[in-house]
């Protein structure tokens, strides 16, 4: 491998101000592009592939790869044509260095590069999962102090401590991610993929507590080694019996009071666990992320929950929530703004990039 860092563009810290910053997003299904000028979102586009996996019920990893290809340099252009931007005013390229499928990676990685190389400006390879709540401060402002991060979506359920530069892991799942389980039981309902948006529509007109669903690891026993972790594959198959069970006997699985009753189980440990890990922390405020971070009953839960608790919750909207390429402009946003250095030039994809790490 070549050791050329010396001549490689800025692998200094970019100074204070505002760069402008173009942020690449290509982990999963999602070919997100985004400008931002620092943390002031100018433009952000996403093209998914989604609907090509849908058939097979979860995503096809070359499927998405190919997919990023065709799209990259389209989102790209049609990016710079919406935030009325020239290629070359571009101070930053970021991207997503991980974690996620790799070949979908390389993709975005691989663009972002050959843009850095060619403006030669410096490049930053920055952490999907961190993007998730990092992208927070375009909407409600930069972090004033550490915060604690719930980042829930198809890939994970973490907790996680942002104090500046430093991502201090608290938590995670130990099985399924929370997104990860609705999709599963929504499979076994028949739902198209994926099913979590379906779950929580027909959750809003069911009762949550016609089925009592298991909440893993909130046992006394359970605070010693996994007081912040969480585990979803229990509950997966205590509600797969349950479809299994209604099926044998001839009745009819009520859909809306199914969905509520799932939903709550995940949404009560979610933010329990939260509340628990914000008072241990000493920290008071709280930011949810990541693409289950959209589900209805876990944003209503937590805004009763934390008020409740004395919490400040941020979250961002929607749009935001899944994956897109502002919230990886974002982390790029708040690498430079923490004085972290960039990239060198030949930093691999990283499938299962550390989540203590922002910069690869
Ligand atoms: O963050 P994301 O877009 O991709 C990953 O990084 O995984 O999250 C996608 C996940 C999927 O599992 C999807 O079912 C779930 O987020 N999701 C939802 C909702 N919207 C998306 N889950 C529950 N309720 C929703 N409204
Ligand atoms: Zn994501």
């Amino acid at each position: 491998m070549p050791n050329d860092a010396q001549a490689q563009p800025g692998r200094a810290p970019l100074g204070p101000g505002k760069p402008l910053v173009l942020g690449i997003e290509t982990s999963c299904d999602e070919t997100g592009v985004a400008l931002s000028r620092g943390f002031d979102l100018i433009h952000d586009t996403v093209a998914s592939s989604v609907e090509e996996h849908a058939r097979f019920g979860g995503i096809v990893p070359e499927v998405a790869s190919r997919a990023h290809l065709e799209a990259m340099l389209p989102t790209v252009k049609a990016t710079l044509a919406a935030g009325n931007v020239r290629l070359a005013d571009i101070d930053v390229i970021v991207a997503t260095a991980g974690p996620g499928l790799i070949g979908s990676l390389a993709v975005g990685l691989a663009a972002a590069k050959a843009l850095a190389l060619a403006l030669n400006k410096p490049l930053y390879g920055v952490n999907h999962v961190v993007g998730h709540a990092l992208v927070d401060q375009l909407v409600h402002g930069p972090f004033d102090g550490p915060v604690l991060a719930l980042v829930v979506s198809g890939g994970h359920s973490s907790l996680l401590v942002i104090d500046g530069p430093r991502i201090i892991e608290l938590g995670r799942t130990l099985d399924d991610a929370a997104g990860e389980a609705f999709d599963k039981v929504g499979r076994l309902l028949g739902l198209p993929y994926p099913a979590g948006p379906h779950i929580d529509r027909l959750a809003r007109s069911g009762d949550p507590a016609t089925i009592s669903f298991p909440r893993a690891l909130t046992r006394p026993k359970d605070q010693a080694r996994h007081a912040f972790d969480f585990s979803f594959s229990g509950l997966k198959t205590a509600a797969a019996r349950w479809i299994e069970a209604a099926r044998d006997d001839g009745r009819e699985v009520p859909l809306n009071d199914f969905a509520a009753s799932f939903s709550a189980a995940i949404a009560d440990v979610l933010t329990a666990k939260t509340i628990a890990a914000a008072q241990h922390q000493g920290l008071d405020t709280v930011i949810v992320g990541g693409g289950f971070s959209a589900n209805s009953q876990l944003r209503d839960l937590a805004a009763d929950r934390f008020s409740a608790a004395g919490l400040k919750l941020r979250i961002p909207p929607i749009e935001l929530c899944t994956d897109n390429g502002a919230m990886i402009a974002a982390a790029g946003a708040h690498a430079i703004r923490h004085g972290l250095a960039p990239s060198d030039f030949s930093i691999g994809a990283d499938s299962s990039m550390p989540l203590t790490r922002l910069v690869a």
